[in-house]
């Protein structure tokens, strides 16, 4: 009795913890940056053991029905012990059902829960001007709470003077061929940032892509740039700042080196590409066919002449055959001459040893000459 009621608690219990997360429903707009926290420390609540100690979590989150999650949603966690982040910049408006799936690292039990993200198309036009910067001292987990971004936004925003700067990405430095680095405090993978506006660029983000500052960056020096900027958390990688202009490549006086515009685009001449090929040919065609001659010849060599020793030998024996074949031969007819020269006696066997008319006996002895011949019935004469 008290075993089945233990059973059906713990059933009434999975069912409350499969039930108490219903499905939630979030709202994530095309080319804005979205992020959903999975808080560890909610899911821990509920893993919650005897002697109030919080387990370790992680998390799968997939399309429902696949093994993945679609293409603009990422997932990101620490440690077990951090909370997890669903995060991504959608393209186009559509409706996914994520599944969730909570694992208590200690005792193996799930959870599940649904997201259902229901991507609204975008409200107002794309901003034409996009501006990617990277934050060297910075992991992405970092810098996908809400506060983080809104610090960094912030300053960037009186700088650029404008309020309507918008976080459309955010990446992992180490998506972008960026190494892990050392596990020392203060090195971070980097996080690169892409931020939009409607209003043109500032003054000093144009400094960035100035051949004197990208010259300085190969020789491996730090420019620090827009000293408009107050200090903060962040710390900006002038060298990897990537401005991204739709309305075209914008007349900038500080631009000192624009790209020119030779007219028509003049493809490289024929000829040279036709000379080019000569090398080429004679080492795709030439080559092999050379080394297929040489195996034929090595080949030839090999059926016709081993061959014709073989065939040499094979004569050889034969003719050894022959003569021995040949001495068998006259051996036998030496043999029969000898045998015929000789009076050889009837064997025994087919002599009558008496006539059966007369009665008369006939001693075989008679007709023996040596002593092999004698009868084993002698005695009975
Ligand atoms: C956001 O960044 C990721 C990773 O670099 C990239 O695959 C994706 O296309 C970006 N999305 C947008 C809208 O730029
Ligand atoms: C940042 O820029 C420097 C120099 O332009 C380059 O060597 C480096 O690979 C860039 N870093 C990343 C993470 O792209």
């Amino acid at each position: 009795m008290a075993s089945r009621s233990v059973a059906r608690l713990t059933a009434s219990l999975w069912l409350c913890l499969l039930g108490c997360f219903g499905d939630q429903n979030v709202y994530p707009s095309v080319g804005t940056l979205f992020v959903h926290k999975l808080d560890a420390e909610i899911y821990q609540q509920h893993f919650l053991n005897k002697s109030g100690h919080p387990h370790p979590v992680s998390f799968r989150a997939n399309l429902v029905g696949f093994p993945d999650l679609p293409r603009w949603l990422r997932y990101t966690q620490r440690s077990p012990w951090h909370s997890a982040y669903l995060y991504g910049s959608p393209t186009i408006p559509d409706k996914h059902v994520i599944e969730v799936t909570v694992y208590n690292r200690n005792t193996y039990e799930i959870l599940r829960e649904k997201i259902v993200f229901n991507i609204l198309s975008a409200t107002d036009v794309p901003p034409p001007y996009e501006a990617e910067f990277l934050i060297d001292n910075m992991d992405v987990e970092e810098m996908l709470p809400p506060e983080a971004r809104h610090n960094f936004q912030v300053p960037l925003e009186d700088l650029w003077n404008t309020k309507r700067l918008s976080v459309i990405n955010v990446t992992s430095a180490l998506d972008r061929g960026g190494r892990v680095p050392l596990p020392l405090p203060g090195l971070k993978e980097g996080v690169f940032v892409k931020v939009g506006s409607v209003v043109p660029f500032p003054e000093c983000l144009y400094e960035t892509q100035k051949p004197q500052i990208r010259q300085q960056c190969k020789e491996g020096k730090r420019p620090v740039l827009c000293p408009e900027l107050p200090a903060s958390d962040f710390s900006i990688d002038w060298c990897n700042v990537t401005l991204i202009d739709e309305l075209g490549p914008s007349p900038t006086p500080l631009m000192s080196e624009p790209l020119k515009w030779d007219g028509e685009f003049n493809p490289p001449s024929e000829e040279l590409g036709e000379t080019n090929f000569l090398p080429d040919y004679l080492l795709t065609m030439l080559l092999p066919i050379l080394i297929a001659l040489l195996l034929c010849v090595l080949l030839s060599y090999i059926m016709c002449c081993r061959r014709e020793g073989v065939q040499k030998r094979d004569a050889e024996t034969s003719e050894i055959q022959l003569v021995h074949q040949q001495s068998i031969f006259s051996n036998t007819e030496e043999l029969r001459n000898m045998a015929s020269n000789r009076d050889v006696p009837r064997p025994l066997s087919t002599l009558p040893m008496f006539n059966v008319r007369t009665g008369q006996r006939t001693s075989p002895m008679e007709f023996s000459g040596d002593g092999a011949r004698v009868p084993l019935i002698l005695s009975q004469q």
